[in-house]
Protein backbone atom coordinates (compact mmCIF):
# COMPACT_ATOMS: atom_id res chain seq x y z
CA UNK A 1 0.00 0.00 0.00
CA UNK A 2 1.65 2.88 -0.94
CA UNK A 3 1.76 6.10 1.78
CA UNK A 4 -1.18 8.64 1.60
CA UNK A 5 -0.57 12.11 1.81
CA UNK A 6 -3.95 14.32 2.62
CA UNK A 7 -3.52 17.63 3.04
CA UNK A 8 -6.73 19.70 5.11
CA UNK A 9 -6.78 23.46 3.64
CA UNK A 10 -8.21 24.44 7.12
CA UNK A 11 -10.08 27.49 6.16
CA UNK A 12 -7.39 28.68 3.78
CA UNK A 13 -8.41 29.12 -0.46
CA UNK A 14 -9.74 31.77 -2.35
CA UNK A 15 -10.61 30.74 -6.35
CA UNK A 16 -6.67 31.89 -7.60
CA UNK A 17 -5.56 28.85 -5.27
CA UNK A 18 -7.45 26.11 -7.18
CA UNK A 19 -4.04 26.64 -9.25
CA UNK A 20 -2.10 24.45 -6.61
CA UNK A 21 -4.50 22.00 -6.87
CA UNK A 22 -4.16 21.47 -10.54
CA UNK A 23 -0.43 21.78 -10.32
CA UNK A 24 -0.42 19.01 -7.98
CA UNK A 25 -3.08 16.96 -10.11
CA UNK A 26 -1.32 17.63 -12.74
CA UNK A 27 2.51 16.65 -11.29
CA UNK A 28 1.59 12.60 -11.43
CA UNK A 29 1.90 12.16 -7.96
CA UNK A 30 -0.28 9.39 -6.64
CA UNK A 31 -1.98 9.20 -3.21
CA UNK A 32 -2.32 12.50 -2.90
CA UNK A 33 -5.49 13.72 -1.61
CA UNK A 34 -6.89 17.39 -0.59
CA UNK A 35 -9.44 18.75 1.62
CA UNK A 36 -10.14 22.02 0.64
CA UNK A 37 -12.93 24.54 2.17
CA UNK A 38 -16.25 23.38 1.09
CA UNK A 39 -16.16 26.42 -1.20
CA UNK A 40 -13.60 25.11 -3.45
CA UNK A 41 -14.77 21.50 -3.88
CA UNK A 42 -16.83 21.81 -6.72
CA UNK A 43 -13.90 23.27 -8.54
CA UNK A 44 -11.36 21.18 -7.26
CA UNK A 45 -13.09 18.08 -8.72
CA UNK A 46 -13.32 20.00 -12.07
CA UNK A 47 -9.59 20.80 -12.54
CA UNK A 48 -8.24 17.43 -10.43
CA UNK A 49 -9.84 15.53 -13.11
CA UNK A 50 -9.40 12.32 -11.00
CA UNK A 51 -5.69 12.56 -10.34
CA UNK A 52 -5.93 13.65 -6.34
CA UNK A 53 -9.11 12.71 -4.72
CA UNK A 54 -11.04 15.71 -3.39
CA UNK A 55 -12.45 15.27 0.07
CA UNK A 56 -14.61 17.52 2.90
CA UNK A 57 -13.46 18.74 6.16
CA UNK A 58 -16.69 17.77 7.76
CA UNK A 59 -19.69 16.78 7.34
CA UNK A 60 -23.31 16.93 9.12
CA UNK A 61 -24.40 13.50 10.73
CA UNK A 62 -27.54 14.04 8.90
CA UNK A 63 -28.29 13.70 4.94
CA UNK A 64 -30.61 16.59 4.97
CA UNK A 65 -32.81 19.05 6.66
CA UNK A 66 -32.98 22.30 8.87
CA UNK A 67 -29.75 22.53 9.60
CA UNK A 68 -28.64 26.02 8.48
CA UNK A 69 -24.99 26.59 7.35
CA UNK A 70 -24.45 22.90 7.47
CA UNK A 71 -23.30 20.49 4.89
CA UNK A 72 -24.55 16.61 4.40
CA UNK A 73 -21.87 13.83 3.16
CA UNK A 74 -24.68 13.15 0.65
CA UNK A 75 -24.06 16.76 -0.52
CA UNK A 76 -20.52 16.51 -0.62
CA UNK A 77 -20.96 13.01 -2.48
CA UNK A 78 -22.73 14.36 -5.03
CA UNK A 79 -20.02 17.38 -5.97
CA UNK A 80 -18.07 14.56 -6.83
CA UNK A 81 -15.79 14.29 -3.34
CA UNK A 82 -14.47 10.79 -2.57
CA UNK A 83 -13.66 11.19 1.01
CA UNK A 84 -14.28 13.46 4.39
CA UNK A 85 -12.61 14.26 7.70
CA UNK A 86 -14.39 13.87 11.21
CA UNK A 87 -13.24 14.51 14.55
CA UNK A 88 -10.55 17.11 13.64
CA UNK A 89 -9.28 18.65 17.19
CA UNK A 90 -10.15 22.14 15.81
CA UNK A 91 -13.90 21.37 15.34
CA UNK A 92 -13.69 19.12 18.93
CA UNK A 93 -12.63 22.50 19.94
CA UNK A 94 -14.46 24.98 17.89
CA UNK A 95 -17.68 23.38 17.48
CA UNK A 96 -18.09 21.37 20.69
CA UNK A 97 -18.20 17.92 18.79
CA UNK A 98 -17.62 14.98 20.92
CA UNK A 99 -17.32 11.52 20.49
CA UNK A 100 -20.43 10.64 19.41
CA UNK A 101 -21.37 13.62 16.72
CA UNK A 102 -17.58 12.19 15.43
CA UNK A 103 -19.25 8.56 15.24
CA UNK A 104 -22.63 9.78 13.63
CA UNK A 105 -20.58 12.06 11.39
CA UNK A 106 -18.41 8.97 10.69
CA UNK A 107 -21.45 6.77 9.93
CA UNK A 108 -22.93 9.49 7.60
CA UNK A 109 -19.78 9.86 5.78
CA UNK A 110 -19.81 5.88 4.74
CA UNK A 111 -23.05 5.64 4.20
CA UNK A 112 -22.63 8.11 1.93
CA UNK A 113 -20.07 5.78 0.25
CA UNK A 114 -17.38 8.69 1.29
CA UNK A 115 -13.86 7.33 2.99
CA UNK A 116 -13.85 8.65 6.24
CA UNK A 117 -10.95 10.00 7.90
CA UNK A 118 -11.40 9.89 12.01
CA UNK A 119 -8.87 12.34 13.41
CA UNK A 120 -7.90 11.26 17.57
CA UNK A 121 -5.30 13.14 19.99
CA UNK A 122 -4.19 14.24 23.08
CA UNK A 123 -3.34 17.31 24.69
CA UNK A 124 -0.15 18.40 25.97
CA UNK A 125 -1.47 18.03 29.94
CA UNK A 126 -2.91 14.58 28.91
CA UNK A 127 0.01 13.63 27.40
CA UNK A 128 2.18 14.97 30.15
CA UNK A 129 -0.40 13.24 32.73
CA UNK A 130 1.03 9.88 30.80
CA UNK A 131 -3.21 9.19 29.35
CA UNK A 132 -1.94 9.48 25.77
CA UNK A 133 -3.04 5.60 25.57
CA UNK A 134 -6.10 5.57 27.86
CA UNK A 135 -7.68 8.94 25.30
CA UNK A 136 -6.90 7.26 22.16
CA UNK A 137 -8.98 4.01 23.58
CA UNK A 138 -11.96 6.72 25.14
CA UNK A 139 -11.91 8.12 21.69
CA UNK A 140 -12.17 5.00 19.66
CA UNK A 141 -14.19 3.61 21.92
CA UNK A 142 -17.19 6.68 21.60
CA UNK A 143 -16.27 7.02 17.87
CA UNK A 144 -15.87 4.67 15.54
CA UNK A 145 -18.60 3.70 13.39
CA UNK A 146 -19.52 -0.40 12.69
CA UNK A 147 -17.94 -1.04 10.18
CA UNK A 148 -13.90 -0.84 8.94
CA UNK A 149 -14.98 -0.79 5.46
CA UNK A 150 -13.65 2.89 3.99
CA UNK A 151 -12.49 3.51 7.08
CA UNK A 152 -9.15 5.69 7.86
CA UNK A 153 -7.58 6.88 11.51
CA UNK A 154 -5.33 10.06 11.95
CA UNK A 155 -3.45 10.14 14.89
CA UNK A 156 -2.93 14.04 15.55
CA UNK A 157 -1.78 15.11 18.83
CA UNK A 158 -3.33 18.25 19.52
CA UNK A 159 -0.32 20.02 20.61
CA UNK A 160 1.69 19.17 17.60
CA UNK A 161 -1.00 20.77 15.29
CA UNK A 162 0.23 23.80 13.64
CA UNK A 163 3.08 24.31 16.59
CA UNK A 164 6.21 22.84 14.88
CA UNK A 165 6.17 20.72 17.37
CA UNK A 166 6.07 16.33 16.35
CA UNK A 167 6.55 13.59 18.80
CA UNK A 168 9.72 11.39 18.99
CA UNK A 169 9.07 8.55 16.64
CA UNK A 170 9.32 6.04 19.23
CA UNK A 171 6.19 7.90 20.72
CA UNK A 172 4.72 8.24 16.85
CA UNK A 173 5.59 4.34 16.67
CA UNK A 174 3.41 3.67 20.69
CA UNK A 175 0.69 5.55 19.95
CA UNK A 176 0.00 4.13 16.11
CA UNK A 177 0.78 0.44 17.50
CA UNK A 178 -2.02 1.11 20.34
CA UNK A 179 -4.28 2.39 17.64
CA UNK A 180 -3.49 -0.73 15.65
CA UNK A 181 -4.42 -2.97 19.00
CA UNK A 182 -7.33 -1.13 19.13
CA UNK A 183 -8.39 -1.53 15.72
CA UNK A 184 -7.69 -5.00 15.55
CA UNK A 185 -9.33 -5.20 19.24
CA UNK A 186 -12.52 -3.86 18.01
CA UNK A 187 -13.21 -5.29 14.16
CA UNK A 188 -10.69 -8.58 14.77
CA UNK A 189 -8.42 -8.94 11.10
CA UNK A 190 -10.20 -6.26 8.70
CA UNK A 191 -8.59 -3.77 11.43
CA UNK A 192 -5.45 -4.42 10.37
CA UNK A 193 -6.86 -3.07 7.11
CA UNK A 194 -7.79 0.03 8.25
CA UNK A 195 -4.74 2.67 7.70
CA UNK A 196 -3.48 5.12 10.27
CA UNK A 197 -2.10 8.80 9.13
CA UNK A 198 0.39 11.17 11.40
CA UNK A 199 -1.40 14.61 11.37
CA UNK A 200 0.49 17.35 13.10
CA UNK A 201 3.57 19.88 11.65
CA UNK A 202 4.36 17.53 9.19
CA UNK A 203 6.96 19.23 6.76
CA UNK A 204 8.96 18.08 3.80
CA UNK A 205 11.71 17.99 6.07
CA UNK A 206 10.23 14.99 8.64
CA UNK A 207 8.11 13.66 6.29
CA UNK A 208 10.35 10.95 5.24
CA UNK A 209 11.13 9.96 8.78
CA UNK A 210 7.45 10.15 10.03
CA UNK A 211 6.71 7.66 7.23
CA UNK A 212 9.28 5.11 7.79
CA UNK A 213 7.53 4.80 10.97
CA UNK A 214 5.67 1.25 11.79
CA UNK A 215 2.20 1.43 11.35
CA UNK A 216 2.54 5.11 9.67
CA UNK A 217 0.78 4.50 6.95
CA UNK A 218 0.41 8.21 5.79
CA UNK A 219 0.28 11.76 6.56
CA UNK A 220 -2.36 14.38 6.79
CA UNK A 221 -0.93 17.74 6.91
CA UNK A 222 -2.17 20.91 7.11
CA UNK A 223 -0.43 23.99 7.03
CA UNK A 224 2.46 22.59 4.37
CA UNK A 225 -0.44 21.53 1.85
CA UNK A 226 -1.57 25.15 0.61
CA UNK A 227 1.33 24.51 -1.97
CA UNK A 228 1.65 22.19 -4.95
CA UNK A 229 5.62 23.08 -4.54
CA UNK A 230 5.12 21.99 -0.32
CA UNK A 231 2.75 19.17 -0.88
CA UNK A 232 4.37 17.53 -3.33
CA UNK A 233 7.83 17.71 -2.12
CA UNK A 234 5.98 15.84 0.73
CA UNK A 235 4.39 13.04 -1.46
CA UNK A 236 8.42 12.91 -2.80
CA UNK A 237 9.30 11.31 0.27
CA UNK A 238 6.31 8.67 0.26
P1 LIG B 1 -0.51 21.16 10.57
O1 LIG B 1 -2.01 20.66 10.69
O2 LIG B 1 0.16 20.26 9.56
O3 LIG B 1 -0.59 22.59 10.11
O4 LIG B 1 0.13 21.00 11.91
C1 LIG B 1 -2.32 19.29 10.64
C2 LIG B 1 -3.81 19.08 10.80
O5 LIG B 1 -4.45 19.79 11.58
O6 LIG B 1 -4.38 18.20 10.13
Amino acid sequence: MPALIVGNWKMNGLGEDIAEIAAMAGSGARAVWIAPPFTLIDRAVIVSAGAVKIGGQDCHAKDKGAHTGCVSAAMLADLGAGFVIVGHSERRRDNGEGDADVRAKAAAGLAAGLEVILCIGETREQRDAGQTDAVLSRQLAGSLPDTAEGLIIAYEPVWAIGTGLTPTLADVAAAHGHIRTELVGRFGSAGHGVRILYGGSVTPANAGELLGVAEVGGLLVGGASLTAQSLLAIAAAA
